[in-house]
């Protein structure tokens, strides 16, 4: 048996169904080309019979993501399939990936068909793939419940009918490892000619096991899985690829697994998820948390500086993290500043450096010591943005225990700055009704978080905020500076920008 891994990232799909996440079509290709510079095997892109943009950002990767297969999602039905292949038949390796349920629950009440009546569909439908590719993956969507012997019947006929990976979800996160291990080892017993394609899992992360489940389904001879970056998804989420990664590397010597992935790229990505979903990562969260390489106590942080190991079973700099402490100043030219960004592995178009640069000056101005999370903040928040229809100019706060919290924005539109005042319940919301006089949208602000990008009492602030008009789609903006105000614009401004460009693009 092979002794690769194949790593389906579903981030693009499964990952966008966190709740209040949606990327558009830009975002997601930026997300898709890091992940093709991260190394996994498959990316699925979307679920292109669900919606215009879904089809069009799944069509866009195709076009443009080379050495990485790409993967639409289809039920059964020939409709489905046929815009699936649509979108994806561009890519230099397309694949269609088809599901139906298999579980009595879904067949009864969501589906109410009977079990030959699925059989009947999952044949048709990956014979109706296989048409138009030879690699087709079929998933027994909540695979887990299934009953065990109607589950091994499905998959012998998915196989029969030309499917070249079949998936075994556990939908609804209920598997434990062992259990999960047991149930893969009947599949691989029981399914006839299973041995000659690839078997794949697909974990959800309700009870917190999804990685535990998926390890424990490779030893058993699962060689592809399935999941997303920081392990958003449904719920709670899917695995998450980093642990699992991360764990056949770190664990080579137990599971005796390869994958493809370039490990110095995961924090990287993880950055990228994490800015462009809104959805913040838990600190202590493993590989890419802020204290997943921290040491706080005495007699850990001793133990480091006499040798690594004592601490530590993975070196950061092999997820990418590469940090020195102190980097730039004040007097810090445009230089200095470039040569560390690439050092970072960001190389940025003229017009970006410059934004960047006089982003970081500002920042010198009120912040002596920056660091490479500086740095990266900045960046990230300049770069992967759309366009800029509005800019925030300036802001002027007034707010106290016995004022009423006053904003003065200052808006640049179309080159010119326009100025509007407002009160509010605090001085955030008197931002947000400032911005919403100027820009004629009237927006309520669904959410509204802080972190700090460093420790100290100078530490950047980085906001992560959400907004919406009609209460069906959610936007969300980010914006970082040593002020928590400012910060707050930012991000206010950023989210109501994004609603501009997909609301011109048609998407809103
Ligand atoms: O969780 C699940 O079962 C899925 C399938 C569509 C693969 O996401
Ligand atoms: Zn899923």
């Amino acid at each position: 048996m092979s002794q690769h891994v194949y790593i389906f990232d579903t981030t693009l799909r499964d990952g966008e169904q966190s709740p209040g996440v949606n990327f558009n079509v830009n975002e997601k290709l930026e997300i898709a080309k890091q992940l093709a510079r991260l190394g996994v095997d498959i990316i699925e892109a979307g679920f292109p019979v669900t919606s215009r943009g879904d089809f069009d950002a799944v069509q866009c990767i195709a076009r443009e993501v080379k050495g990485v297969t790409i993967a639409g999602l289809a039920r059964t039905s020939q409709a489905d399939i046929d815009r699936a292949w649509e979108a994806v038949q561009y890519a230099e390796q397309p694949r269609i990936h088809t599901f139906i349920a298999t579980s009595n629950v879904h067949m009864q009440y969501k589906l109410n068909m009977t079990e030959e009546q699925v059989i009947d569909a999952v044949v048709n439908g990956v014979k109706h793939a296989r048409k138009y590719t030879s690699d087709v993956e079929f998933s027994a969507e909540d695979a887990f419940r299934s009953d065990i012997d109607f589950l091994c019947r499905v998959l012998e006929a998915a196989v029969a009918a030309g499917a070249t990976t079949v998936n075994v979800p556990d939908t609804v996160g209920y598997a434990t490892p062992d259990e999960f291990g047991r149930f893969i080892h009947t599949i691989q017993e029981k399914v006839k000619g299973i041995d000659k394609i690839v078997t794949s899992i697909h974990c959800h992360d309700d009870l917190g096991l999804a990685v535990a489940n998926s390890l424990s389904a490779v030893r058993e001879g699962a060689r592809q899985i399935e999941g997303t970056i920081n392990g958003i998804g449904e719920r709670a989420g899917n695995a998450s690829l980093e642990e699992v990664v991360m764990s056949l590397r770190t664990r080579r010597n137990l599971y005796g697994l390869d994958t493809r992935v370039n490990t110095e790229e995961i924090y990287r990505t993880s950055k990228m998820i994490s800015k462009l979903s809104g959805m913040n990562i838990q600190h202590n969260k493993a590989i890419v948390g802020k204290n997943a390489f921290a040491h706080e106590s005495g007699i850990h942080q001793d133990g480091v500086l006499k040798e690594r190991t004592t601490y530590e079973i993975m070196n950061p700099a092999m997820v990418g993290i590469t940090h020195t402490n102190l980097v730039l100043g004040k007097l810090s030219g445009k230089h200095a500043f470039k040569d560390r960004l690439v050092e970072l592995g960001y190389t940025l178009e003229d017009e970006d450096l410059r934004k960047a640069f006089s982003r970081f000056k500002d920042l010198a101005d009120r912040k002596k010591q920056i660091t490479d999370e500086d740095l990266e903040a900045i960046v990230e928040e300049e770069i992967l943005t759309i366009p800029s229809t509005y800019e925030l100019s300036y802001l002027h706060i007034s707010s106290g225990s016995t004022v009423v919290p006053t904003a003065t924005v200052g808006l640049k539109y179309n080159e010119e700055v326009s100025e509007e005042a407002s009160c509010g319940n605090g001085p955030v919301d008197a931002i947000c009704k400032a911005v919403d006089k100027m820009t004629g949208i009237r927006c309520r602000l669904a959410s509204w978080e802080i972190d700090a990008v460093t420790s100290g009492k100078d530490a950047l602030g980085d906001v992560t905020l959400k907004i919406t008009v009609d209460e069906e789609r959610f936007y969300q903006g980010r914006g970082i500076s040593t002020d928590v105000l400012e910060a707050s614009a930012r991000a206010y401004v950023s989210a109501v920008n994004k609603m501009v460009y997909e609301k011109q693009k048609g998407r809103g």
